[in-house]
């Protein structure tokens, strides 16, 4: 059985919502300390929906095919239902991710996480600090920029 499936394969080769959307309505970067990658996803939110999605993958296939698949299952979703995406939910739609790849899916669950965070902080909406535990934005390490 070949390690990717096709759906890793046509969102690695073919990723799609790649880029930045200028004054986005949340920004959210979550990097692996032990790999070395980072996600960057930026929203656009309408109307408590997710209008656009855009993202900046530095990172493996895995994480490519991750953050185009996620930002796939999220756009035009409205924002609770983009908060309760788990990493798990992206890794089913992508037909599986070998074991030791799937903490690439992770870190697009945490980016998702960190931009609705940010979109959250920016207008004032009030969250559970809880849900967001132990996540931290790449952004505001110094190290990484
Ligand atoms: Fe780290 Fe894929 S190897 S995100």
């Amino acid at each position: 059985m070949a390690l990717y499936s096709d759906k890793v394969m046509d969102h690695f080769r073919n990723p799609r919502n790649v880029g930045v959307i200028e004054n986005a309505d949340g920004v959210g970067e979550a990097g692996n300390p032990v790999c070395g990658d980072i996600m960057k996803i930026y929203l656009k939110i309408d109307d408590d929906v997710i209008s656009d999605v855009k993202f900046e993958t530095f990172g493996c296939g895995s994480a490519i095919a991750s953050s185009s698949m996620a930002t796939e299952l999220i756009k035009g979703k409205p924002v609770e239902e983009a908060a309760a995406l788990t990493n798990k939910a992206v890794t089913e739609a992508l037909d599986g991710l070998p074991i030791h790849k799937l903490h690439c899916s992770v870190l697009a669950e945490e980016a998702i996480k960190l931009a609705l965070k940010d979109y959250y902080d920016k207008n004032g909406i009030p969250y559970d600090p809880e849900e967001f535990k132990g996540l931290v934005d790449c952004a505001s390490c110094a190290e990484n920029h």
